[in-house]
């Protein structure tokens, strides 16, 4: 059963959101809110959206809170997204593998931000495996990978590391397939010791970033595109707290960095363009 959300309903329900997860959203989204709540409401056994917001607010449990958060994210995501980041972080990799040759560092630190289903943490530790088998003579123990996101369902997908026929054909060529997956029936289950890599947490990006600890590179990609510019101008200045000197930032290919940081200089290579934090 539908239920057509009011302009009131949309206003208390957009400011909830927005305030919970920094998504924010344009009166051109109130389909959205609509579409995306419909379910949760009829479940939560409301009769319109108004006292869907109402219950969400008296639960102290933050329970429909978070089904609400996980509703209204978007998790899209496919393998080696965009490439040319994947590309230029395996030639980071090889220059930080001399620093750890040469005694200059010990580890790697890698962060990626908002990971949704996991494709994006786990194309980074198959970059570090095949960067090291490529010779850079890096080894797995050697880097850290911490993915976090919002989203309790995509967090379970990303822990569970198995994708259907339709996840694994998005821009996971063939080769890196066979030697990272098994199939398993229907679904390809990805190999432990690509699952080991990464440590998965789940965390809000208004949250403070200090429980990650400094980091050499950080993927936040692909979901600035839903916050305010505050808040995009509020995450840039974290993130350029947690990166160590010198460190690396990589944004999705439609976000820009420059209006809202000058900590940071643009570094544009044949692979596209990425941050290195002042
Ligand atoms: C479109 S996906 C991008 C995934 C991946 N970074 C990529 O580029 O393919 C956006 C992700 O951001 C997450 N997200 C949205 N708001 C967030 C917040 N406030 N804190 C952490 N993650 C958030 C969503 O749950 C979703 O999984």
């Amino acid at each position: 059963m539908g239920s057509v959300i009011t302009d009131q309903e949309f206003q208390l329900l957009r400011d909830y959101i927005e305030k919970h997860c920094g998504i924010s959203l344009d009166r051109n989204k109130m389909y959205l809110v609509e579409s995306r709540l419909n379910t949760l409401m009829i479940e939560n056994g409301c009769d319109n959206y108004n006292a869907l917001y109402r219950k969400a607010s008296a639960d102290t449990t933050n329970g429909l809170r978070d089904k609400i958060i996980d509703a209204m994210t978007t998790n899209e995501t496919l393998w080696f997204r965009d490439n040319g980041p994947y590309q230029s972080l395996k030639e980071l990799l090889s220059t930080l593998a001399d620093e750890i040759r040469s005694g200059k560092r010990q580890k790697i630190r890698i962060w990626s931000a908002a990971c949704s289903t996991g494709q994006e943490p786990y194309s980074i530790a198959v970059t570090v495996l095949e960067s090291g088998q490529a010779g850079s003579g890096l080894r797995p123990e050697q880097v850290e990978i911490i993915a976090t996101d919002i989203s309790s369902t995509a967090l379970f997908m990303a822990k569970l590391a198995r994708y259907d026929a339709i996840a694994i054909n998005r821009g996971l060529p063939p080769d890196i397939r066979d030697r990272y997956f098994k199939s398993e029936g229907r679904v390809w289950a990805l190999s432990d010791r690509v699952k080991r890599m990464v440590t998965l947490k789940k965390m809000n990006l208004q949250e403070s970033f200090s429980p990650i600890g400094k980091c050499d590179i950080v993927f936040c990609r692909n979901v600035l595109i839903y916050f305010s510019e505050q808040f995009k101008k509020d995450i840039f200045s974290r993130l350029a707290g947690l990166l160590r000197p010198s460190g690396h930032l990589f944004i999705g290919a439609s976000e820009s960095l420059s209006t809202y940081s000058n900590e940071y200089t643009m570094v544009r290579n044949s692979h596209g363009i990425y941050y290195k934090v002042k």
